[in-house]
């Protein structure tokens, strides 16, 4: 589309035959050497699809401006005044006194308009719309806590044991049943058993009694296990098998430990001898082949090719892989490095439900995790259906903080379980001393007791809690046990505070008999909830000295993993918890991890396998808004024809400005950001988005990338600039 002039036209609205792009061009005078300025798209159209295109020239702002369908393209200076007055026309422009560039396509709905769009106007012709933000740049409203960002953890859907607790043998320990030995099965000519007669110690009470019937030449006799859904196999893969033994008199070996396929292709292997009639441990590294295949349809063998008639005992039998930084009984790298690109300033731990259990014997007892891997009895988790061995116990929560630069929040046992009992009040001493000993075990110099007892089992530095959660969840508790003078809060607390003044206490359910630090409050809703409750802190008192921790939150749409929608409910939320951290100091994701093949919990924040592992959309919301925020809120207020939650942030330091814009409806949305006060702005800075066409659209083991964000350099930036957003987005905008 043009307008003519003599020898060319005055505009052209046009597909540019020099780009092959949607252009908006204007010319200096009517010559066909006047300067040309140009308002390109971004991308190359496709052939058969309808656009709207819009061409603004802003003779006020001094621009030229192109937005594709509702979407601006680029803005560039153009200060010229020329018009021309000749025929408006469709499907051709003019140059050099003819008609040219003729239009093969189709052109419908002509709008000429006597004066330049803004955004708003544009999305709304483009069947988009839009609003305003207005911000105030030079009066932060308050600084953002350093403890904002953090992941809350517990064993759930397989996620420590079988999941970032990396061993690859189910039931090492033979504890998880009392009957049979779980997780095992013979192999070739032997006969297998629990056996309680033989156990190998006080804490593993239980052990395998292998019965070696048939062995000789090729054929074997032993036991083998499909770890956790699989084990993994990959080039090189190594591995570290070890084993508690002793035999029959007479039986000193060898036994094979093999990592093997299902169908029988050993891919490690490596060989045990010396056995005797008394209990020993032997070790052995294995590593795949180079031509192993990457699978995790593979098991664990240890068998025999002699020794009829012999029989063998077997416990705390366990297949390691390499760890995140080479910690002895550490974490799972692919999974540690995924938390740790969250930025958590904190890890609440170990949890939620798990560390209340259903019963008094089924809680997280904390002695009972620590020290050799083979001295902790391991308990049912019956919080959440499957045997923990307990090698992922406090020390190692512990450490699973510092690996990656967070605190713990230390959640301590506080007498209440999920079946609704509680101990009765005036029996509540010793989990109070239990929970005096924890933080020593902890925080304690080598001179205490527990302190010395951690520096035992390999760490003297003491880590450093700066916050302890009294319970979890203990709204739940109908009896009134957890508030009252002699509650079992307040027992906590004043033992807590008399012994440790600068803790500071996190209660799990409102209380009157003391004053909680910090109160924990759990929300877990559908996306329409949180897209329309991100305002939810505004108004909350802020004369209370109790803070918030909203200690366990989602958006719960997605399984097992939340998709895009949840996502966008997830970025409102956190949008307004962020708005808000004057209040909400702390901010924990739940559940962070799920083994796919045990989604107990949906939707979780980080999905695995055996041999893989992906991070969701709600993931990325998580990481985008930890990675991209300032040290001081601003205030700012949206008001637009559809919800677009924001948040805005500026960092004192560098001046940068961080402006999130949460989009979940269908329709993009021209956002005009004034920023009031700003001074004088860099005009480039980024914008990162998180988007998809459809809300439902999401990331599984098998498409792991399919949302992941994408940055851009953008440009135009000034102290009101416009921004479009698409349609279920979240953006943020890092100015400066
Ligand atoms: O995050 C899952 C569970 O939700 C937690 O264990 C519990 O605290 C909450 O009810």
């Amino acid at each position: 589309m043009s307008v003519d002039g003599t020898n060319v036209s005055g505009f052209y609205l046009q597909l540019s035959g020099v780009t092959h792009r949607f252009a908006f061009t204007r010319r200096a005078s009517d010559s066909t050497t006047a300067a040309e300025t140009r308002a390109d798209a971004t991308s190359a159209p496709a052939t058969g699809t309808w656009y709207h295109l819009v061409g603004v020239d802003d003779v006020a702002a001094g621009q030229l401006r192109l937005y594709v369908n509702g979407l601006l393209q680029s803005t560039v200076a153009h200060t010229g005044n020329w018009k021309a007055t000749g025929t408006t026309a469709i499907g051709r422009g003019r140059f050099g006194g003819r008609p040219v560039d003729f239009l093969n396509g189709a052109v419908d709905e002509v709008q000429l308009f006597d004066h330049a769009l803004t955004g708003s106007e544009v999305a709304a012709l483009s069947g988009g719309s839009g609003g305003t933000l207005n911000v105030d740049v030079a009066h932060p409203a308050h600084s953002v806590p350093s403890t904002f960002f953090g992941v809350m953890t517990e064993d759930i859907n397989h996620s420590g044991e079988g999941g970032l607790y990396p061993e690859l043998i189910q039931n090492r320990s033979m504890m998880a049943s009392t009957t049979s030995p779980t997780g095992w099965s013979a192999v070739g000519g032997s006969a297998i058993a629990l056996d309680a007669d033989n156990p190998l110690n006080t804490a593993l009470t239980r052990s395998l009694r292998l019965t070696i019937n048939n062995a000789s030449g090729s054929a074997r006799a032993g036991v083998a296990n499909g770890g956790f859904w699989g084990i993994p196999v990959r080039p090189n893969q190594k591995y570290t098998a070890s084993l508690f033994a002793k035999a029959s008199p007479g039986f000193t070996g060898p036994l094979t430990v093999d990592v093997e396929s299902t169908g029988g292709t050993v891919h490690a292997s490596g060989t045990i001898t010396g056995l005797t009639t008394s209990w020993k441990q032997f070790t052995v590294s294995l590593t795949a082949s180079a031509d192993a295949p990457t699978t995790a349809t593979n098991r664990f063998v240890v068998s025999a090719t002699s020794g009829a008639g012999s029989t063998v005992w077997l416990d705390n039998v366990s297949l390691f892989p390499p760890t995140y930084k080479d910690r002895a009984n550490g974490l799972r790298p692919d999974l540690m490095e995924k938390i740790a690109g969250l930025k958590p300033s904190f890890i609440r731990e170990p949890g939620g439900n798990y560390l209340e259990g259903r019963t008094l014997a089924t809680r997280f007892n904390w002695k009972d995790t620590i020290g050799p891997v083979w001295t902790r009895p391991g308990h049912q988790n019956d919080a959440w259906g499957y045997w923990s061995t307990d090698g992922l116990g406090l020390l190692e929560y512990l450490e699973w903080a510092e690996d990656i630069g967070a605190e713990p929040v230390l959640a301590v046992y506080a007498g209440y379980h999920l079946n609704g009992t509680h101990v009765a009040l005036s029996d509540l001493g010793p989990y109070v001393q239990d929970a005096l000993d924890e933080i020593e075990y902890a925080t304690g110099s080598t001179s205490t007791t527990w302190g010395a007892r951690r520096a035992a089992d390999g760490h003297p530095a003491p880590f450093d809690v700066k916050y302890v959660e009294i319970g979890n969840e203990d709204f739940f508790d109908k009896s009134g046990s957890y508030d009252g003078d002699n509650g079992r809060f307040a027992q906590f607390y004043d033992a807590i505070k008399a012994k440790y003044p600068s803790i500071k206490l996190i209660s799990t359910a409102r209380v009157t008999a003391r004053t909680a630090d910090i109160q924990d409050d759990h929300y877990y809703r559908n996306a329409e909830w949180m897209n329309s409750h991100s305002s939810f802190y505004d108004n909350t008192s802020r004369t209370s000295p109790t803070k918030i921790m909203v200690g366990e939150w989602a958006t719960r749409e997605g399984s097992p993993t939340p998709n895009l929608n949840a996502a966008l409910g997830d970025a409102s939320w956190l949008a307004g918890m962020l708005r808000n951290s004057d209040v909400v100091t702390h901010e924990a994701y739940a559940p962070l991890l799920v083994n796919v093949n045990d989604p107990t919990w949906t939707p979780n924040l980080i999905g695995f396998n055996a041999l893989t592992s992906y991070n969701s959309p709600a993931y990325y919301v998580q990481k985008m808004m930890a990675d991209a925020h300032g040290n001081q809120v601003l205030p700012a207020s949206y008001a637009g024809t559809s919800t677009v939650n924001t948040v805005v942030t500026k960092d004192s330091a560098t001046g940068k400005i961080y402006v999130t814009l949460v989009n979940p409806s269908s329709a993009a949305q021209i956002v005009n950001v004034n920023l009031s006060g700003a001074g004088t702005l860099p005009s480039t800075g980024t914008a990162t988005t998180l988007s998809s066409a459809s809300p439902t659209d999401t990331n599984t083991i098998g498409d792991p990338d399919r949302i992941t964000p994408t940055t851009t350099s953008i440009s135009g930036v000034s102290a009101a600039f416009a921004r479009t957003v698409p349609a279920y987005s979240v953006t943020v905008l890092t100015l400066g």
